[in-house]
């Protein structure tokens, strides 16, 4: 596939308005896509758990437009209030993706986006809300191709697994990581070898088998610093164009990928931490080792990283953690361990964490449909 496949044919369009409804969780990296090239291609493969309670939820409503102005028309609300500070990444994105979706400049559209978790929380929405707006912006598609009455290569458009593979190609344009939040429970973006049908282009579902092991993992995010990053993903991933250890960095992600696949089978849960603990220290060695260089963890971040090596080191609990470009730490532990690592959470870390905050969430699966009208 490329993207080209993603161009419909102009649609005739009948309908005059509409509104949709889409709810799409955030997820988490445990082989870490840093660095990137044009439009949004990574530089190397990563694979991901996607999450369950950390969710945006986007209405998007529609109207034909009756005056001649060519610009996009849209208005975006975050929890009922105009949000005109997010204009700018909203218009990036149509801009983007405006040729795989003609439709764009024919109606006003008003985007009314909550995040079930804390918007200062300093928990990714990206990745939640280009794929719920993506996914939204799907359903207005297939409305429009059903009113057509679809042919030839348009057909495509109303079968699922297109519609998931272009929502996905869409959300990439938006924030590279959201492509992965579509489906669930475990979802691979990036070609590599070692994982058929993986694809730069969009993120799909982890095809081999997945041990029992990590059915309902847990994710327990604990919130360390919920204030503005100082660097944004987007000048982090810059830093990696010239970075000294770039290339082996994405050559280890590729190894990283072999590695994981081999411990999803199995259930080698040891084998699981050293990996993903690995990548997330790798990932703020990156930025460590950029320049201009940067850290975005805590004392705390560390506190806590210390604290889960000494209990796993007492306990033998299969907990570990992950990172992502923050200061916030995954504790990540199978579901039957639950008890006895929340005691610790709540005991142990729970000091470490601004206002004493942390989200626990799980493995989820993917995106729903709320509301289509
Ligand atoms: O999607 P972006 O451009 O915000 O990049 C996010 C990258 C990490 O969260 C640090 C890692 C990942 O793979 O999600």
């Amino acid at each position: 596939m490329t993207a080209h496949d993603f161009i419909p044919n102009t649609y005739k369009s009948s309908i005059e308005k509409g509104s949709v409804t889409w709810e799409s969780p955030s997820n988490i990296a445990l082989v870490k896509y840093w660095g990137k090239k044009k439009d949004q291609i990574p530089e190397n493969p990563s694979l991901s758990f996607t999450l369950d309670n950390c969710k945006t939820i986007t209405t998007l409503s529609f109207a034909k437009r009756t005056n001649d102005d060519t610009d996009f028309s849209f208005d975006i609300y975050l929890d009922g209030e105009l949000k005109d500070d997010f204009k700018s990444k909203i218009q990036t994105f149509f801009d983007r993706v405006e040729v795989y979706l003609p439709f764009l400049r024919i109606y006003h559209f008003v985007i009314e986006t909550q995040n079930t978790f804390p918007h200062s929380s300093g928990i990714a929405s990206s990745a939640s809300g280009m794929s719920a707006l993506a996914l939204c912006l799907m359903s207005v598609e297939k409305q429009l191709l059903k009113s057509d009455g679809v042919q030839g290569a348009d057909k495509n458009a109303l079968d699922e697994a297109y519609f998931n593979r272009k929502a996905s190609f869409l959300a990439r344009l938006g924030s590279g990581s959201a492509c992965r939040s579509i489906e669930g429970d475990v979802i691979v973006w990036g070609e590599t070898d070692c994982i058929e049908g993986s694809t730069d282009l969009f993120g799909v579902k982890y095809p081999y088998k997945v041990h029992e092991n990590f059915k309902e993992y847990q994710d327990t995010i604990l919130l360390v610093d919920k204030g503005e990053k100082q660097v944004s993903s987007t000048v982090g991933h810059n830093l990696m164009h010239n970075h000294p250890y770039a290339q082996n960095r994405f050559q280890q992600a590729h190894q990283n990928m072999d590695s994981l696949k081999e411990i999803l089978e199995s259930g080698d849960l040891n084998a699981f931490n050293a990996l993903v603990e690995s990548e997330a220290l790798t990932l703020h060695a990156m930025m460590m080792t950029s320049t201009p260089y940067f850290i975005l963890m805590k004392p705390n971040t560390l506190e806590i990283i210390n604290k889960i090596w000494d209990f796993r080191q007492e306990t033998g609990l299969h907990i570990s953690f992950t990172l992502d470009a923050g200061a916030n730490v995954h504790v990540l532990y199978p579901k039957n361990e639950s008890e006895e690592v929340l005691q610790f959470i709540k005991n142990e870390l729970v000091a470490y964490c601004q206002n004493g905050h942390f989200i626990c969430d799980q493995i989820g699966f993917g995106a729903k449909l709320i509301d289509n009208e």
